[in-house]
């Protein structure tokens, strides 16, 4: 039998690094060219095949986030939603979503990473996934983020957040694959020196009980993140050279919809009549006459 597989995007976090462009809304709201940066974690996620998705996001920013998606059926999905009140680390969110969860396994995307490119790394990975499974991404600066360290037979050796000495370089994108038992795992963490629940603190724990898979993601894939002023600028910057180069939306919801077969052609027309006359709009209807 498939295992059920939940998705959570979360859009929480202070954002602090691009103030004052997060003042006003968070960091996840921001445009990454011309979609609002959230469209792009989401997309991924319908593309692997998921259907039911949490939003966790701050107090402020929540109904923000519902005024933007609904409750997903504009998409062919199930939106709903959950507030973090206080940034209180990655891992807060299997907690906040806990029922949601059930005794599904459950991929978390953050809502600041960009994923490009053929997705069946992750679909595979959903498939074969016990325990937990992250990914590494090789990058020329490990130390910004979570870094795995693995031996000659792809078996994890290590995992640290953000280390001064990088071990590998090989960073942990901002998306896992956790069975149900992350639940109970992050129930039992206590918060780090910085006052967090980290998500590191989660695949150690996988790690010490033999259960943490690690997937290499090649250069096939662009792995984006958007924390800096100036890797928004890239992420902007390269989702438009891909867009008009091939006359092709990346990460357009109601397109992902029609795709992947989340909505029938009727729902789709129904759908993008619901939207305000732009070039979004425009392009959405273009792709009726394909
Ligand atoms: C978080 C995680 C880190 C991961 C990164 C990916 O860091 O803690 O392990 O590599 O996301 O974007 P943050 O961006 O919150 O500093």
């Amino acid at each position: 039998m498939q295992k059920s597989t939940k998705g959570i995007v979360l859009a929480g976090g202070s954002g602090t690094r691009l103030h004052p462009m997060t003042a006003v809304f968070s960091k996840q709201l921001q445009p990454v060219y011309d979609k609002p940066m959230i469209y792009y974690p989401l997309s991924t996620l319908m593309m692997a095949g998921i259907k039911d998705v949490l939003i966790i996001s701050t107090p402020h920013d929540a109904p923000a986030f519902q005024t933007l998606l609904g409750d997903g059926s504009r998409f062919g999905i199930s939106l709903t939603y959950e507030v973090q009140e206080q940034p209180r680390g990655i891992a807060e969110a299997f907690i906040l979503g806990q029922t949601f969860i059930s005794n599904s396994q459950v991929v978390l995307i953050l809502g600041d990473n960009l994923f490009y490119g053929k997705l069946d790394f992750l679909r595979n990975a959903i498939r074969a996934n016990t325990g937990a499974t992250i990914f590494g991404y090789a990058v020329t600066d490990p130390q910004r983020y979570g870094v795995v360290e693995v031996d000659d037979s792809g078996r994890v050796i290590s995992i640290e957040e953000k280390p001064l000495q990088p071990k590998s370089t090989l960073a942990i994108p901002g998306l896992y694959i956790y069975d149900s038992d992350v639940c109970s795992i992050a129930s039992s963490l206590k918060p780090s020196a910085r006052g967090e629940l980290e998500v590191t603190a989660i695949h150690n724990a996988y790690l010490k009980m033999d259960k943490l898979n690690i997937v290499k993601i090649g250069r096939g894939i662009a792995w984006l993140d958007t924390g800096t002023p100036e890797s928004l600028l890239d992420a902007s910057t390269f989702i438009h050279a891909i867009e008009k180069r091939q006359g092709l939306k990346i990460a357009c919801l109601e397109e992902v919809a029609l795709r992947t077969g989340l909505l029938t052609r009727e729902q789709y027309v129904k759908s993008i009549a619901t939207l305000p006359i732009s070039s979004y709009r425009a392009y959405c209807e273009s792709l009726l006459n394909q």
